[in-house]
């Protein structure tokens, strides 16, 4: 990844439940970027929660998200189902369809592919290379800045380039005349291109000491897309603190929570060792719940 160092940002850590953090930080975050625990699956790391009451936990997220979000900001959730019984059971997708019952727009579901999937057998399943990043807005318009996330074009256009024939000169009905037109001829002197939904991006290694750690290309990938520079990226499910690195590397300000100790101190210690310089100041600090206002 390159490293642009334009300034200092600022990053927090705060040891505490999001649900009660983010009462603090009203109408205050850009982007919320996060993967939140899986059902069931983490038993020995952090509170489980049964595949059938997870779409009512997630929904006891929503305000809390929905308030600290700008209203041209973004929330972007990576989760996968898990099996269940033997079969893929639909917990993420009643997730998602609870948070827009309640005002969230579906911008865009998102693919992460990983080249390197789990090795295995399972007698009627093949490898799991993908989960979802359901990508979520509070407008149909959220902020995104798409020439960000372009991509060099690559050979395989100025091949096509140098053999443009008449039919690529105009839009035209594509052979199987399945009404997909195109006009190769506009690629000319084009040298990025916009990436696809599917983002192909390896796993990483189980040494740093959390059991659920994403890559922080996948992070970064959505800062770069969906926020501006210097403004603040929220991971309300910390973990080891990946979008806190995403962040800091991209130029963002961060807040990660997370409500176990031990993974707000190893956040901390990532943020050292892989964006170390890049921020002015991370601390853990406790949640303090605010004083009640006098009746
Ligand atoms: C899937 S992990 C996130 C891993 C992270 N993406 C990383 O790369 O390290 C989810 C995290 O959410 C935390 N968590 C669960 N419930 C929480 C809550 N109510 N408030 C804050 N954090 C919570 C867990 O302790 C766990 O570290």
């Amino acid at each position: 990844m390159d490293i642009i160092k334009t300034g200092m940002n600022k990053c927090q850590i705060i040891f505490g439940d999001s649900r009660e953090v983010l009462k603090n930080y009203i109408s205050a975050a850009d982007l919320i970027v996060t993967s939140p625990p899986y059902a069931d699956a983490r038993k020995k790391h952090y509170d489980s929660i049964a595949p059938t009451d997870f779409p009512d936990w997630l929904q006891t997220f929503h305000e809390p998200f929905w308030h600290c979000l700008k209203d041209d900001g973004s929330l972007v959730i990576n989760i996968k189902d898990k099996i269940v019984d033997g079969v893929r059971h639909r917990y993420v997708w009643k997730a998602i369809e609870k948070l827009a019952e309640n005002g969230w727009f579906c911008i865009e579901d998102y693919i992460w592919h990983k080249p390197n999937p789990m090795p295995g057998f399972w007698p009627t399943r093949l490898r799991d290379g993908w989960e979802y990043c359901f990508h979520l807005a509070k407008t149909k318009t959220p902020f995104i800045n798409q020439q960000n996330v372009a991509v060099p074009v690559g050979d395989w256009v100025n091949k096509r380039l140098q053999k443009l024939g008449e039919n690529d000169l105009a839009r035209h009905n594509s052979v199987n005349e399945s009404g997909f037109g195109r006009d190769i001829s506009k690629w000319v002197g084009k040298e990025t291109v916009l990436p696809s939904n599917v983002l192909s991006i390896p796993l990483v290694g189980k040494n740093k000491g959390h059991p659920a750690v994403f890559p922080v290309e996948l992070p970064a990938f959505f800062i770069k897309l969906l926020s501006r520079e210097n403004q603040l990226i929220i991971d309300p499910f910390a973990g080891s603190g990946s979008t806190g690195i995403a962040a800091l590397l991209n130029n963002r300000n961060c807040l990660l929570i997370d409500n176990n100790m031990e993974y707000c101190h190893l956040a901390q210690e990532r943020l050292h060792a892989e964006a170390g310089g890049l921020f002015t100041e991370v601390s853990v600090e406790n949640y303090i719940p605010p004083i009640p206002k006098a009746v």
